[in-house]
């Protein structure tokens, strides 16, 4: 029998494996919850949730380009009131659980914190980066201000492991999530999607409804690892990798740039939801066959010279 385990642990929250879902993909209900677990993840997330349901913006929402997805779905969410039992579903059998939630207000995230925590999720992450919805509505884009008072603010309405889900859309990425790393996260979820745009030349017209769009997949990968490597070297607690991982080597290189855990969102569409055994399995192959004993012993391995 091998020694070789992919147990992580993030911020004390104990994990089987290092992969989830990335917010917003599979995580509307239990059910789909629930099919993510079994396939494979180590721990599922959920949909980013409100305060009030929402129905998210018109069609269409969804667009594919060369190298990935744009989407524009405008948070849709049953709200975390909803959810509540949802997450209740979810704990009865076991299952970690990261509640992603947003709020256009600090009393909106205080209020959210405490009852996802009330409801037994085993961590929050803090979505204060989806690039589709005004400013007005959910503090998006977080400038260091808001950054800085949503997660003390969560951080003080809540015990448990906050993650705080950054955007790639900012010159310096390592300025926010040391704000949020000072104000009390215990992890960084680097990155939410680019904003990006796609045209249809026969109407002359972008093809979102809302126009700008989030860019996920292939093409956001290369990015998100930056963001993780110059995180890495930057702050001191962990780093959930996330952006265009679609195959078992995309999640190593993630590892290996400093990320301890990784999401998988888009890819998730075009590989269903197997692909957490291929990529448990493909990360636990790469450790065996280099002599290393477990997941840790490869985070942030390319920093050394
Ligand atoms: C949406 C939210 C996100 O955080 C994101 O990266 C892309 C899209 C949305 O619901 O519109």
């Amino acid at each position: 029998m091998s020694q070789l385990s992919l147990a992580v642990e993030l911020a004390g929250l104990g994990l089987r494996n290092p992969t989830m879902n990335a917010a917003g993909v599979l995580g509307m209900s239990s059910y789909q919850l629930k099919r993510l677990y079994e396939s494979g993840a180590g721990a599922v997330v959920t949909k980013s949730l409100g305060r009030q349901p929402r129905n998210g913006h018109p069609n269409p929402t969804i667009v594919f380009v060369e190298g990935g997805v744009i989407n524009s779905m405008g948070l849709p969410n049953p709200s975390a009131e909803y959810f509540r039992d949802e997450i209740k579903r979810l704990k009865a059998e076991n299952i970690p659980v990261v509640a992603s939630f947003f709020a256009a207000s600090i009393e909106d995230f205080t209020y959210l914190a405490s009852i996802l925590t009330d409801a037994g999720a085993d961590a929050l992450e803090i979505n204060c980066s989806c690039p589709n919805v005004g400013r007005e509505k959910c503090m998006l884009e977080a400038d260091r201000e808001s950054l800085e008072k949503v997660t003390k603010a969560v951080r003080e309405a809540s015990s448990l492991p906050v993650f705080v889900k950054l955007t790639p859309n900012v010159a310096n990425i390592v300025e926010g999530a040391k704000i949020a790393e000072e104000n009390g996260a215990d992890g960084i979820t680097a990155v939410n999607t680019l904003k990006a745009l796609a045209v249809d030349i026969d109407l002359r017209k972008p093809i979102l409804s809302n126009i700008i769009g989030g860019l996920s997949g292939p093409a956001l990968k290369p990015v998100a690892l930056r963001c993780v490597w110059e995180l890495f070297e930057n702050i001191e607690i962990p780093i959930i990798g996330c952006g265009g991982v679609s195959y078992w080597r995309d999640a190593v290189e993630f590892l290996l740039c400093g990320a301890s855990a990784i999401q998988i969102g888009t890819a998730l569409m075009d590989h269903g939801v197997e692909l957490f055994k291929e990529v448990n399995e493909g990360i636990r192959r790469y450790l065996e066959e280099n002599g290393f004993r477990g997941v840790k012993d490869i985070v942030g391995l390319a920093h050394e010279t």
